[in-house]
């Protein structure tokens, strides 16, 4: 068997970038998300890349982030955003140069921030290297074993080997073709074609994914984010689903017990490397306690919390998912995650300000009705609900600005879930959109011509727009960010609710903080404090409808700043 790992032919420096010793500083770390191609372009051409970054580094330590999170960033065909490898140790050109990398790493490291990159363990490119040599190889060979290559059911092998469903729609598995151009064996892809799905009880794919690590921590990297988290590992005799429900436990492709091994050995890899290097589960699991065994000592370390994202604007929603999150990290020692949206999502401007303003993949539409004004107000109120709970937060770019989601016209979609659905499902692009920078027309100071049109209304929500207004959504989650560092109850303080209605959010952090979220139709009166520490909308002796405060109860002698609002 061919066992060589793929590693760069370049000798691999030593590198001594140190990351601080605080220990735990995941536990409550503010973290910013960073989908490149659409932050900031640095060489004109319309794609975000590592040079508009570096670029902007000084106005992510004005937001006060603890540490970035990049969505792939390496040598890719973009079929999927990245999402799709061709490469794990250079950068793709389109983005920059495994040395700007590095200088970013660095230089985000001397202001205080430390960098999260993703890591697609459940597929790679089917222009990777592997996959080619695979391809070519044909069927019974061992480069096909670190895939999912597998003949077609019936005489003519013309039957797909699974009815296993995609994440994206349709087919898991596309017929080869062999050398001699007859119809040869199927590989099987959760996502698109353009991601075959790899064989984890294959010893290569494992070896190379902990170098993949290495090779990553060595260059100073503080964590990484791991995609489809509860997928890669699959049943060997590869079984259908059975008609009707899948099963929960024992499914052939979902959350399978040989995984917690893998996420074992990668924390043994981080735990090798000084400051603390993290795993950021992406599990998308209903059952809290399957969610909670990713996240039991010596595996990762946090992993994202989907069930609060997907909730309706509704008090008693909102209640009860922030109870049973809490409740299901509580045994396993770990920090919940707080996250409103990401580059897969409808932007919360725009969800919350729908009349079903829960999230679910498989409801997204085109025109769905929007009350944009509503919704802003409520993406500042869930943005100071989320601050205020323990844990770690997470802020997608342009959260933070406030951005809606954007139709896009048809002929600019190039998310595969578009294509997938028929037509029938915008996809993810609409959050996508490259961020306005400053000026009153596009690009906004993003660049060259965006790759994504942006909507010509965005003059006023741009950073250059927000930055003098105090009452900018970028000043409040500055000010969010601020007190959350500064005020220690804030930061970690014990939970416990409080009861001030049915439509009403209320929780004290430690003895000292209220939070405090109307979301009815009528104004609350704001209960007994001290002094209004932030709101997410003027205040007038009253709590609005579709608003959050946070009030301080007794003077909070450890704070820096003043007052907002
Ligand atoms: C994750 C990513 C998504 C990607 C998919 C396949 O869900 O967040 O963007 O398309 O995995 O890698």
């Amino acid at each position: 068997m061919d066992t060589d790992v793929l590693r760069s032919t370049a000798p691999v420096p030593a590198r001594t970038a140190t990351l601080p010793a605080d220990e735990g500083w995941w536990r409550t770390a503010v973290i910013y998300q960073v989908y490149v191609r659409s932050f900031a372009d640095g060489n004109g051409d319309g794609v975000g890349d590592l040079a508009g970054v570096r670029a902007r580094l000084g106005y992510l330590k004005s937001l006060g982030v603890d540490a970035l999170w990049f969505n792939p960033w390496y040598r890719s065909p973009l079929a999927d955003g990245g999402y799709d490898v061709q490469d794990y140790r250079d950068i793709d050109p389109r983005f920059g140069t495994l040395e700007e990398a590095e200088q970013l790493i660095a230089e985000a490291l001397a202001l205080g921030i430390r960098t999260i990159i993703d890591i697609v363990p459940n597929h790679i490119s089917d222009q990777h290297e592997w996959f080619q040599r695979a391809l070519a190889a044909g069927p019974g060979s061992p480069e096909r074993e670190r895939f999912w290559f597998h003949p077609g059911r019936g005489e003519n092998g013309d039957g797909i080997p699974t009815n296993w469903v995609s994440s994206f729609q349709g087919e898991t598995w596309t017929r080869t073709r062999n050398p001699d151009g007859t119809p040869g064996e199927w590989y099987l892809h959760l996502f698109t074609p353009e991601q075959p799905d790899l064989n984890w009880n294959h010893p290569d794919v494992r070896r190379e994914h902990e170098d993949i690590l290495r090779f990553w921590f060595d260059r100073g990297v503080a964590g990484v984010r791991i995609d489809s988290a509860a997928l890669p590992v699959k049943d060997a005799a590869l079984p259908d689903l059975p008609p009707g429900s899948a099963p929960a436990i024992g499914h052939p492709h979902i959350d399978r017990d040989e995984l917690h091994d893998i996420y074992r050995d990668w924390r043994a890899v981080a735990d090798e490397y000084e400051g603390e290097r993290v795993l950021v589960g992406e599990v998308w699991l209903e059952d809290a306690e399957r969610f909670a065994r990713y996240l039991r000592p010596g595996e990762m370390h946090t992993a994202f919390n989907f069930g609060f994202m997907t909730q309706p604007w509704s008090a008693q929603a909102m209640r009860d998912s922030i109870t049973r999150t809490l409740a299901e990290h509580a045994p396993v020692g770990a920090p919940a995650t707080w996250v409103l949206s990401n580059h897969d999502v409808t932007r919360p401007a725009t969800r919350y300000g729908r009349a079903d303003s829960s999230f679910a993949f498989d409801r997204k539409r085109f025109g769905t009705p929007t009350d944009a004004a509503r919704g802003r107000e409520r993406a500042r109120a869930a943005a100071l609900l989320v601050a205020a709970l323990p844990g770690s937060l997470y802020i997608y770019q342009g959260d933070e600005l406030g951005l809606p989601e954007v139709e896009l016209p048809l002929d600019a979609i190039e998310d595969p879930m578009h294509f997938r659905s028929g037509g029938v499902d915008p996809g993810r692009d609409g959050c996508r959109v490259p961020l306005p920078w400053s000026g009153t027309a596009t690009p906004y100071g993003f660049g060259g011509t965006p790759w994504l049109p942006q909507p010509g209304d965005w003059a006023p929500l741009s950073v250059d727009a927000q930055e003098h207004d105090p009452a900018s959504t970028l000043n409040l989650y500055r000010a969010a960010i601020a007190l959350r560092r500064d005020v220690e109850d804030l930061a970690e303080g014990g939970f416990s609710w409080l009861e001030l209605g049915a439509d009403v959010l209320a929780f004290r952090r430690g003895d000292g903080v209220l939070s405090i979220t109307n979301l009815g139709p009528t104004p609350v009166p704001l209960p007994a404090h001290h002094e209004v520490l932030l709101a997410s909308t003027p205040l007038d002796g009253a709590l609005p409808p579709d608003s959050t405060a946070w009030l301080a109860l007794r003077p909070l002698p450890e704070r820096a700043g003043g007052a907002h609002h």
